[in-house]
């Protein structure tokens, strides 16, 4: 019997199964706006027990990339209604990520020029981003230095979560994801390696994890904790993050602190499969993933280079409730059919994961569809 194929109830979210689709951001809504093709995308993968949206900016300010959707504006709150009507006419329920990348950012894509923001005035040294070049040509460009926030500025960004969380309602999705993993701004304030403020958002563990904690009780006081789902990527060296003393106990605290509050769920970013694409990045120690569990009661989801059985064994252990897949969802939008009939999986392509058009987006056939073709060929 397969536990990952059984259905569960994510605090009041009733889910089919327990595979989670992980956030990919896609690069593909040309005005921040999704559109036709990315609800049809969406569509195609409703067999998830739980989608979760690539990431979605909350403002021009937190946006990190082009051509990466925001749900900040009426019409990105229309585009989004499509995808979320389509996804429950399947049956499925979805969650948007939302996001502020923080300093992954550059001037080209600010209003205004402007510098982008960050705990401390320090650049991701030797990242990029995706904005407009010199000749205002859009491609990679290093990221710019950022300013450190002033105590308005973490007030108005969390207004600005409260306000995409509220939006996202709007929009239909059954709850959110707040990004606070990859090195992003959550997580320039929770990592001491970055984060080296000398006030209240500064310095002791609590201190580093006070901008996180107030937005997550933001959000769940507008739109109701149990629609409200975070992800962290503990150990996580993206971005310009590096280990830092006290790291497994900021973990471990932070986890302590959300079991509080009656969230959806708790979803740990494994960057194990980027190990060999970038050498700073690591993966979560084996027996961190269970002292996080023994520390956080709620719904907790592990993503990041499963296979079906490696993601059979982390349900059936009980150490996560959801197993997220990435990659293996881009190429079989019909994932869990095929984990239920053991049907072959069909590779992804790196080449198409980014940008471009429906090529590697919406024209990856469920194996049912592929098998029928091939008859009529034959
Ligand atoms: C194309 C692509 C885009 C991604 N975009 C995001 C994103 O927007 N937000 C996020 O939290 N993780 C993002 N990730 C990480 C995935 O959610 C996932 O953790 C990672 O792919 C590892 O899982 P996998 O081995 O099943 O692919 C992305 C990964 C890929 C391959």
């Amino acid at each position: 019997m397969s536990k990952l194929l059984e259905s569960y109830d994510m605090n009041g979210t009733q889910l089919a199964n327990r595979v989670l689709m992980a956030p990919m951001t896609r690069s593909r809504a040309r005005d921040t706006v999704p559109d036709a093709s990315t609800a049809l995308y969406y569509r195609q993968r409703a067999g998830a027990g739980l989608i979760v949206t690539e990431g979605s900016q909350i403002s021009v300010e937190g946006t990190g990339y082009l051509f990466t959707p925001g749900i900040h504006t009426p019409e990105q709150i229309k585009g989004w209604q499509a995808v979320t009507k389509g996804v429950h006419e399947e049956g499925g329920k979805i969650f948007i990520q939302i996001w502020h990348v923080g300093r992954i950012s550059h001037v080209s894509l600010q209003k205004d020029g402007a510098v982008p923001i960050s705990s401390v005035a320090v650049p991701a040294k030797g990242y990029s981003c995706y904005g407009y070049d010199e000749q205002g040509q859009p491609g990679p460009v290093p990221v710019s230095t950022p300013r450190a926030m002033t105590k308005e500025d973490i007030e108005r960004v969390t207004s600005d979560f409260v306000t995409a969380a509220k939006n996202s309602m709007e929009a239909g999705f059954d709850g959110i994801e707040i990004h606070a993993a990859n090195g992003y701004l959550f997580e320039q304030f929770i990592s001491a390696s970055c984060n080296t403020r000398t006030d209240e958002y500064g310095g002791s563990t609590m201190n580093r994890l006070r901008f996180v904690l107030d937005a997550v009780d933001a959000m769940s006081k507008a739109i109701g904790s149990c629609r409200v789902g975070i992800r962290l990527a503990p150990y996580g060296r993206l971005h310009g993050m590096h280990s830092f003393d006290d790291e497994e106990n900021t973990w471990l605290l932070l986890a302590e602190k959300l079991s509080e509050r009656n969230l959806a769920y708790v979803h740990l970013s494994d960057q194990e499969s980027l190990c060999n694409i970038d050498p700073t990045v690591a993966a979560i120690p084996k027996d961190f993933v269970r002292k996080f569990r023994n520390a956080y009661q709620g719904t907790l989801v592990v993503a990041g280079s499963l296979t079906q059985e490696t993601a059979e064994e982390l349900v059936k252990s009980g150490v996560a409730d959801l197993a997220g897949f990435g990659r293996p969802f881009i190429s079989n939008p019909d994932l869990v059919e095929r984990f239920r009939n053991n049907w072959p999986l069909t590779p992804f392509d790196h080449a198409t994961f980014y940008g471009g058009g429906d090529e590697g987006y919406i024209d990856y056939s469920g194996y049912e569809q592929t098998a029928e073709r091939a008859l009529q060929e034959n």
